[in-house]
């Protein structure tokens, strides 16, 4: 039979990271010694409180339908921890729990966007590879801002009035930003703040990585600022600051409009999430102690990675304010971040991310994450200074 398919997803390529991943897996399987670096996962287990209270919230026969807001307790928890830690005003009103972040997206972008109207929602770039996706999949056209390596990704009005037109309804910020490592500034928070009030336009804010961050920073919180608060849906979730990327635990912090009709979405698609899920994720954001003991871990592992890449000669690694990837530029006899990716995985066996995966402002770059075993990222930058020296060597001799 010939298959009719919806057009949309036809235009959606498959995720470029996990396709690296596959790349990496195949040549393991093959037996080469692979280390990867690609992939944006916690090298943790939940902590020990979070998966008890999920094995007690199982063995008390809590396996039955929730609601699709979720567990009132927990979205009462949720409204605190964005009070406490982020300034956000906020009661359990104004919370939904989704099967992860990545719903949390699309819920978000579903619930504002009508399909074939041609409404457009703007992308910072370099960006997470399933923004764009899953604006196409929610029926509207994403938009890439693009931002500069040379600027550490600064946003500036100017890069943003390029891109805004009378179809734009949204724009998606993530900080601490998945691949960059940059974190939102006041300043910044502020250009936002007020480009969204002249455009009349709603924000949608990632910040999952929102508790990763180092040097004593915080990124902003938008929907902190009082004067578009009511213009940000905050997205949020568990997989990596309690490392639970399996439990599928997200959610969003919105108007209470918002909620409400992203709530009917979720009735209808995915009912509700597991109880058992969310009374781990309730004793999750109590496990202080342990969140602290991963932010600590990544940070000494980010401290000599991304001394050791700058290190290497070619290679400009910015310094990454929290999440856990490193994103550098590599200046390798002219290879495009592809090619270079390629390169690092036949010589170096080292599997990185490809910078343009990440759209605009990601060429000539790599994506690694350091959130890997120590011994594995030290062998790694050894691998990568012999495999890039090999190029420069060579490149030396032919001048
Ligand atoms: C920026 C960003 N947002 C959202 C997600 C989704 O996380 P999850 O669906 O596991 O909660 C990820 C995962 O890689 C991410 O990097």
């Amino acid at each position: 039979m010939k298959y009719k398919f919806n057009e949309t997803l036809l235009n959606i390529p498959p995720s470029a990271s996990l396709a690296v991943s596959e790349k990496a897996k195949k040549r393991r399987a093959e037996g080469v010694d692979i280390i990867t670096l690609a992939t944006g996962e916690p090298d943790f287990d939940t902590p020990d409180a979070a998966r008890i209270a999920g094995i007690t919230g199982i063995a008390e026969g809590h396996t039955h339908y929730n609601t699709a807001l979720g567990l009132p307790a927990l979205r009462q928890r949720i409204a605190r921890k964005l009070a406490e830690e982020n300034d956000i005003d906020a009661s359990s009103e104004n919370i939904i729990l989704t099967p992860g972040g990545k719903y949390a997206v699309y819920e978000a972008v579903r619930t504002l966007i009508t399909p074939g109207k041609g409404e457009e929602v703007l992308v910072l770039n370099p960006a997470w590879v399933s923004y764009g996706p899953i604006v196409m999949a929610a029926g509207g056209t994403p938009v890439d801002v693009e931002l500069s390596f040379e600027s550490h990704y600064k946003i500036t009005r100017e890069a943003l009035e390029k891109r805004v037109s009378s179809r734009t309804r949204a724009v998606i910020v993530n900080y601490p930003n998945n691949p960059t490592g940059c974190i939102l500034s006041q300043e910044e928070a502020d250009t936002l703040a007020d480009f969204a009030l002249t455009h009349d336009l709603l924000l949608i804010s990632d910040e999952i990585y929102e508790r990763i961050t180092y040097d004593g920073n915080q990124s902003v919180s938008l929907a902190s600022l009082p004067r578009i608060a009511d213009r940000v849906i905050t997205l949020n979730g568990f997989s990596k600051s309690t490392a639970m990327t399996g439990w599928r635990l997200g959610y969003a912090c919105a108007p209470k409009e918002i909620i409400s009709k992203m709530s009917i979405l979720s009735q209808h698609t995915i009912s509700c999430l597991s109880q058992f899920s969310m009374e781990a994720a309730l004793v999750a954001l109590d496990c202080q102690e342990d969140i602290k003991k991963m932010v600590e871990s990544y940070d000494d592992r980010r401290r000599f990675f991304v001394k050791g890449l700058n290190e290497i000669p070619g290679i400009t690694c910015l310094v990454p304010q929290g999440a856990f990837y490193a994103w550098a530029k590599v200046d390798l006899a002219e290879k495009d971040s592809f090619e270079i990716a390629d390169y690092l995985l036949d010589e170096a066996r080292v599997a990185v991310v490809p910078g343009d995966c990440y759209g605009k402002g990601g060429s000539c770059c790599i994506r690694m994450s350091f959130a890997t075993a120590e011994a594995d990222l030290r062998e790694a930058l050894k691998r990568m200074r012999h495999a890039i020296g090999k190029i420069n060597d060579s490149a030396e001799v032919k001048r």
